[in-house]
């Protein structure tokens, strides 16, 4: 079952009909599916289940708390990319066992945060990075466990904004610098390599780039084994895609059979970090018509309450989310551009859609928007967070209240 189906014309999450949710907590407003959450997660974990795996849900994709915690009760572990993310993990109560920090630019106040608190490992970018991990946990008289993140030169054939395995990308060590730098930080005092990582881009819907990845570190794995590095575990990162317009994408079951046969001849356990994968298809963002005008060419404009500000990701990857009527209506079809309120023409949720022509007033879901969608929310134009709620079976609950603009003014000196 998907997260968002029709029932007697409308749409509903699970059991509740998006309708009355709005009805209830406003728009726009995200709303999303605990059972496919669940069902998601467990799918990869399934497929993972005949060899050593952990799976760090990536936090960036979706970290209010109550999706958080669901993860969590789930088994997940997590993947933190900032401080504040691996705040909220601790908050979400995740132990710092659980937590594996990433991130190319982790200052010296986050890298002695996760040092302190002893997190699973740290996957290191660079070797200036690794010098200042060796120094901080030196001066803590600790010892940091680090993963090595890997830079392979492999293209993801994904948007090249969410590309990041290439080496003209700012992200990991050179493949070819890899070894000598694992070689001398295997000595240091202050550092115990326990891992290699990878992670060479996100929405990759085609596995040969992630199969190409995976062959890279479980070669470099066995050299540096040959070099007297002992490594514990391959953190192959994200990046599983979605099918945001219906076409086939491959399954968890596919992403398996991709990876543990390059990966088992190493004996090596494997750690994901899966974050759109999961939650995507979970969440979509609730928002109302606020004027439908006709332009000279015949087409129309459907102004939405919602706009880059709930929903970025069309204006910065150009992505596609499919945009239905929650309720279906009777008007003429017409061809539209679904736009936001902003001052940006590049305001534009859904190009040239087809679809009966709605009134002001009537609603509207995006689909597929739980992952990146309200993390990369912005207060643009004054505009404040839209509310969250999570749907459980005929039940749902606001897990982030509306923010208002006292909420927002509160930071002003
Ligand atoms: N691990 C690392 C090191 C990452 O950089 C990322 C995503 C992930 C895991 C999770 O990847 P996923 O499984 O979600 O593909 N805002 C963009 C996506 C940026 C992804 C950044 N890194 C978007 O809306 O498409």
């Amino acid at each position: 079952m998907t997260a968002f189906h029709r029932s007697d014309n409308a749409l509903v999450c699970e059991g509740v009909p998006l309708a009355d949710i709005a009805a209830a907590e406003g728009t726009p407003l995200y709303v999303y599916s605990a059972a496919t959450i669940a069902t998601r997660y467990r799918a990869i974990d399934e497929a993972f289940r005949s060899y050593p795996h952990a799976l760090h849900y990536a936090l960036k994709a979706n970290s209010t708390l109550a999706i958080a915690r669901l993860l969590r009760s789930l088994g997940a572990a997590a993947d933190a990319n900032s401080g504040g993310e691996i705040d909220v993990a601790l908050r979400a109560g995740f132990i710092p066992e659980q937590i594996v920090f990433t991130g190319v630019g982790k200052t010296p106040a986050e890298l002695a945060q996760a040092i302190d608190l002893g997190v699973k490992t740290i996957n290191a970018e660079s070797e200036g990075e690794l010098e200042r991990i060796d120094r901080l946990a030196r001066e803590r008289g600790s010892r940091a466990r680090v993963a090595l993140r890997v830079n392979p030169d492999i293209d993801a054939r994904s948007h090249p904004h969410i590309s990041t395995g290439l080496k003209t990308n700012k992200f990991g060590i050179a493949l070819d610098a890899v070894r000598e730098l694992a070689h001398r930080f295997s000595k240091a005092d202050g550092i115990e390599i326990v891992g290699l990582h990878i992670h060479v881009g996100s929405q990759i819907t085609n596995l040969d780039p992630l199969r190409h990845a995976a062959q890279a570190i479980v070669s470099l794995a066995r050299e540096l084994r040959d070099d007297g590095v002992a490594i514990d575990h391959l953190d192959l990162g994200g990046g599983l895609g979605v099918s945001y317009d219906g076409s086939a994408v491959p399954s968890a079951e596919e992403y398996a059979a991709a990876l543990i046969p390059i990966v088992k001849a190493s004996g090596l356990a494997i750690v994901l970090e899966p974050g759109r994968n999961i939650v995507a298809p979970a969440g979509a963002l609730v928002t109302r018509v606020v004027d439908v005008k006709n332009r000279p060419d015949g087409k129309v404009f459907i102004t939405l309450d919602a706009g880059m500000t709930e929903l970025i990701r069309p204006m910065l990857y150009g992505a596609f989310h499919r945009i239905e009527p929650v309720e279906q209506t009777e008007g003429a079809e017409i061809t539209a551009d679904i736009v936001g309120p902003l001052c940006e023409t590049s305001d534009t949720l859904g190009k040239e859609r087809r679809l009966r022509r709605p009134k002001a007033g009537d609603l509207f879901a995006v689909l597929d928007a739980g992952a990146y969608g309200a993390v990369m929310a912005s207060n643009y134009n004054r505009r404040t967070m839209p509310a969250e709620v999570l749907v459980d079976g005929d039940r749902w609950t606001v897990i982030r209240r509306r923010q208002t603009i006292d909420d927002l003014l509160a930071l002003e000196l």
